[in-house]
């Protein structure tokens, strides 16, 4: 550590979230005790567990002490018993909020291929071997946001409109932020637009080369958007760092995240503001919450993820991660990803596995 105490924030929230969250916070008080960081770990309400308690999904408490730290870690919100509540009182309402009240313009999702479980994907093992990429969505801008939008009436006739609208400061800094993601990775970014079509990707394209000069050690290759989604089911392990805008992204990272068929082993980050948020792709998962059933590996790697991006340690980083893999290998495995001659465990052994791990190797 570097003689500062970091601040992070956890919020458990609903269905399984409590139950992955519980063996992440039991070894970051264990962190703390052993001195392997120097971290002051709090805790919130967020979703339908908040509104229960607040009459709100997000209440202001929660959100002044997420400002107030420099990482959120978040497990997952909703359920079936708030599906009926109004739109601003959904659980879903407060994930929304967050990421909008932590000003997170990138969104980075990994999708890695664990080795051990090369039989949980859809595809052919010698097709995802090698599997191990980032896609870094631009979060704020794009289609998503630009004007003119809405449904008018010209000459009788309705017309939807949407306008993709990218400006050069909104790609400098996703750019910069996948660059520096590829220079602690396998140093390649892969710039995907639709620069044939679109004036929006030509600049794109021009802005991302002009970023590539402040990191000659990355290598730059420019892909088109259909051409992408094409690669990532036929050669996948030929990427590192995926770049790209907001409604691209939004698609490729749902694909690349399937190609590893495993959804409790996924994390993901939305950095950008001064504070980062980090959170599982899964959700509350209502079919077994209460169960101890839940693969709590997804929030290890979030975890993992804040370690590196938000407080500078990579190295505790590293061993996480290699404490989920090392698990994995021992032949030990939540019911989601169990195999003929595994070693079944529920959610709280799996994450008092992955902590005695974690010490292990460090
Ligand atoms: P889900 O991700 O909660 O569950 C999909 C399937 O994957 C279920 O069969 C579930 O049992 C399984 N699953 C998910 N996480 C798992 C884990 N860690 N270990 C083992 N199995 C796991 O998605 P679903 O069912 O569409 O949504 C359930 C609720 O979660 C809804 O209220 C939804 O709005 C909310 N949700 C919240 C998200 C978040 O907090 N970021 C993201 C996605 C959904
Ligand atoms: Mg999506």
């Amino acid at each position: 550590t570097h003689g500062k105490t970091h601040k992070i924030l956890l919020l458990p929230g609903d269905g399984i979230g409590p139950e992955v969250m519980a063996p992440v916070s039991a070894l970051l008080s264990e962190m703390v005790s052993r001195k392997t960081i120097d971290l002051q770990v709090s805790e919130a309400l967020i979703g339908g567990s908040a509104y229960d308690r607040t009459g709100h999904p997000l209440p202001a408490d929660t959100v002044a002490r997420a400002l107030d730290s420099e990482a959120v870690l978040l497990a997952a919100v909703g359920g079936p018993k708030y599906d009926t509540l109004p739109y601003e009182h959904r659980p879903e309402r407060a994930l929304l909020g967050i990421r909008e009240k932590l000003g997170a313009f990138a969104n980075l999702r990994p999708a890695k291929l664990f080795p051990q479980l090369a039989n949980a994907s859809t595809l052919k093992p010698e097709v995802i071997r090698g599997l191990d990429l980032v896609v870094v969505r631009e979060l704020t801008g794009g289609i998503y946001f630009g004007s003119p939008r809405g449904i008018v009436t010209e000459g009788g006739v309705r017309v939807g409109i949407n306008t993709e609208r990218y400006s050069e400061p909104e790609i400098e800094r996703i750019a910069r932020v996948a660059f520096n993601v590829a220079r602690s990775r396998k140093k390649k970014v892969t710039s995907v637009d639709k620069a044939n079509v679109l004036e929006s990707s030509v600049l794109w394209r021009e802005v991302v080369v002009r970023v590539a000069r402040e990191f000659p050690d990355v290598t730059l290759e420019h892909m088109y958007v259909d051409n992408a989604a094409m690669q990532l089911v036929r050669n996948p392990g030929g990427f590192d760092v995926i770049v790209t805008g907001n409604i691209f992204g939004d698609i490729l990272s749902d694909e690349a995240s399937q190609l590893t068929g495993s959804i409790g082993m996924l994390a993901s980050a939305s950095v950008g503001g001064k504070t980062g948020l980090y959170e599982p792709i899964h959700g509350s998962a209502p079919d077994i919450a209460g169960k101890d059933i839940a693969n709590p590996s997804a929030m290890f790697l979030s975890l993992a993820m804040l370690l590196d991006h938000s407080l500078g340690e990579p190295a505790l980083a590293r061993t996480l991660e290699k404490a989920v893999e090392s698990v994995l290998e021992e032949g030990v495995r939540t019911r989601d990803i169990a195999e003929p001659g595994c070693t079944l465990v529920g959610c709280r052994e799996m994450g008092e596995r992955i902590s005695r791990a974690f010490f292990r190797l460090l």
